[in-house]
C-alpha cells in the first residue's frame, strides 16, 4: 500500500493514489550525487567537461547541487511542452504527486540560472538574488543526477546524469554592434583553440538550413548565425578534448598489452543534425562517429524568446544558447564500463579504480555469470498488450530484484486463435555486478516476481 507521505532530502511531500509512482528502489539513488565525486567516472567527466568549457573566453558558473525534486511546471510546463507531451506520462516519469517529479533532466533549473544571468548583466537592483551572488560569469553549467521510468539493460538505468549549459550575451540598446563584435570575438578564440586541439574534427554535415528548423524572431539571421557558431563550437571543443583522451588511454593501452588490438583513429568524424526541444529553436543534435555507428552526444539549440521572458529579461534584451548532455553514455564509453550498474556499486574493486582527472580503463574484477528466466502469461479476456507497459513491468520487477537485475525484455507477444486470449512473456536476466549469486536466490526472485505480476494484472501465468 501506498504511504500517506514520503521524505525526500528532508522533506516530505503528500502523495497521490492517481500519480504516485516514485518506488523505494528509484528514491535509494537519491542523494547518492555520483556526479559529485571526483574519482567516479561520472565525477571525472563532469570536472573535465567544466574545466574544458572554462578554458574559453566565456565563463560558466557551475551548479551541481540542485535537488532533484522539482514541480510539474518546472520539468515541462515553463520549458513549453504541451500538456499531451509523451514525456509526461506516468509510465515515463517518477512523480511524487500531481505537483512534484524527479526531474527527467537538468533543463528543470535553466530558468532559475538564467535568472541569475539576467541579474548580473542588467545589475538589477530590485532583484531578490543578493548582490555577492552576482558573478561575472555570463554562462552556467548544471550538472545533476536525473530520472526516468524506462526499460532496463547494459545502457539503461532508472537514474542517470545530465549537464546542461548554456550562454547569453546582452544587447545594448545604444550600441547594436556591440554584442555581435563580442560574439564574433568568442567564435574566433573558440576557433584558434579548436585549431591547437590534438584531435581535430571533421564535420561531414552541419544542418545550417533554417527552412524546417525555423529560427526565433527575437534574433535577427546574422544573430542566429554567429550564436549557433559559437554554440557548435563550444560543444566540437568539448567533444575533441574528451574523445582525445579516450584515444590517448587507448595508446597507452597498446603500448602495455601487445593483445589489445584496436584501431586507433587519428581524427573524429562527427555530424551536426536538426532536432526539436520545445525551449530552443532552431536546435540541433551533435553525433559521432564512433566504432562503426554514429553516437548521439548532445541536444542544443538557441533559447526561445519565451523562456528568456519567463525568466525575467526584458523584451529583446539578450540572447543566448543552451545545451544538455548525458554524462553516464559517454563515461561508460571513456572508461570502458559495459554495465551501467557499475556505476552505482558499493564495491571497492571498483570505486578503486578511478582517480580525479584521469581516464583509465576498467578492468573487471571479475564476471559473475548471469541467468535468463522467462515470465509468460495469459492476460485476462478482453485485454490487449497496450493495456500492458514494459515500463510498468520493468518497475515491478527492478522492485523485487533490485540491481540483480541486468535487463527486463518483452521477448514474446501472441494471440490464441481460438478463444483470442493474449500471451506475453518476458525475459529477465538476472546478474550481479560484485558476487556470484545462486540458482535458488534467483528462483526465489523469480517466484517473487510472477506473483507480483499475477496480482497487478490478475493474469494467468503459462
Ligand atoms: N534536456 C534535453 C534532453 O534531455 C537536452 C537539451 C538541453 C536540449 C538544452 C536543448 C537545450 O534531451
Amino acid at each position: 500500500a501506498l504511504p500517506k507521505t514520503i521524505d525526500i532530502d528532508g522533506k516530505t511531500f503528500k502523495t497521490d493514489d492517481s500519480m504516485t509512482n516514485v518506488t523505494p528502489n528509484t528514491l535509494a539513488l537519491v542523494g547518492r550525487n555520483l556526479h559529485l565525486n571526483e574519482n567516479h567516472p561520472v565525477g571525472i567527466l563532469r570536472t573535465m567537461i567544466e574545466e574544458k568549457l572554462n578554458s574559453t573566453s566565456n565563463n560558466f558558473k557551475t551548479y551541481n547541487n540542485f535537488k532533484p525534486v522539482v514541480s510539474v511546471y518546472d520539468n515541462f510546463d515553463s520549458l513549453g511542452f504541451l500538456p499531451d507531451h509523451p514525456g509526461r506520462a506516468k509510465t515515463d516519469t517518477y512523480y511524487i504527486n500531481k505537483e512534484f517529479l524527479l526531474r527527467t533532466h537538468t533543463s528543470a533549473h535553466e530558468i532559475p540560472c538564467f535568472q541569475r544571468i539576467k541579474n548580473f548583466l542588467s545589475k538589477d537592483k530590485n532583484s531578490n538574488i543578493p548582490p555577492e551572488q552576482l558573478t561575472d560569469k555570463t554562462g552556467f553549467l548544471i550538472s545533476a543526477d536525473v530520472y526516468r521510468r524506462d526499460e532496463i539493460d547494459r545502457n539503461h538505468y532508472p537514474a542517470f546524469h545530465q549537464m546542461e549549459g548554456a550562454c547569453a550575451w546582452k544587447r545594448n540598446p545604444d550600441d547594436p554592434q556591440e554584442h555581435i563584435n563580442k560574439l564574433r570575438k568568442d567564435i574566433k578564440q573558440l576557433e584558434d583553440q579548436l585549431a591547437q586541439e590534438k584531435l581535430k574534427i571533421t564535420l561531414v554535415s552541419d544542418d545550417v538550413s533554417l527552412e524546417a528548423n525555423p529560427k526565433q524572431d527575437y534574433m535577427s539571421d546574422l544573430e542566429v548565425n554567429l550564436c549557433s557558431q559559437h554554440l557548435k563550437r563550444s560543444i566540437e571543443l568539448v567533444v575533441s578534448e574528451v574523445f582525445n583522451q579516450k584515444i590517448e588511454s587507448m595508446k597507452l593501452l597498446q603500448k602495455n598489452d601487445s593483445n589489445y588490438k584496436c584501431e586507433i583513429p587519428t581524427e573524429l568524424k562527427a555530424r551536426w543534425i536538426r532536432a526539436y526541444f520545445p525551449w530552443t529553436a532552431p536546435s540541433w543534435e551533435i553525433e559521432v562517429w564512433w566504432q562503426n555507428d554514429w553516437l548521439e552526444l548532445c541536444g542544443c539549440g538557441i533559447v526561445r524568446e519565451d523562456l528568456l521572458l519567463r525568466s525575467g529579461y526584458e523584451k529583446d534584451s539578450s540572447i543566448a544558447w543552451a545545451f544538455g548532455l548525458g554524462l553516464d553514455r559517454i563515461a561508460m564509453l571513456l572508461f570502458d564500463i559495459l554495465d551501467i550498474r557499475l556505476f552505482w556499486s558499493h564495491d571497492k574493486r571498483f570505486q578503486n579504480q578511478f582517480q580525479k582527472g584521469k581516464i583509465t580503463t576498467f578492468q573487471p574484477y571479475s564476471r559473475y555469470p548471469g541467468t535468463s528466466r522467462d515470465v509468460s502469461f495469459w492476460l485476462p479476456k478482453g485485454l490487449t498488450k497496450k493495456d500492458i507497459n514494459d515500463n510498468d513491468v520493468t518497475e515491478i520487477v527492478r522492485g523485487i530484484g533490485s540491481d540483480l537485475v541486468g535487463s527486463v525484455k518483452l521477448v514474446d507477444v501472441f494471440t490464441n486463435t481460438r478463444n483470442n486470449q493474449v500471451s506475453v512473456s518476458y525475459r529477465i536476466f538476472y546478474q550481479s555486478m560484485d558476487r556470484n549469486i545462486t540458482n535458488s536466490e534467483i528462483n526465489d526472485l523469480q517466484q517473487k516476481v510472477c506473483e507480483a505480476i499475477v496480482e497487478k494484472y490478475n493474469v494467468e501465468l503459462r
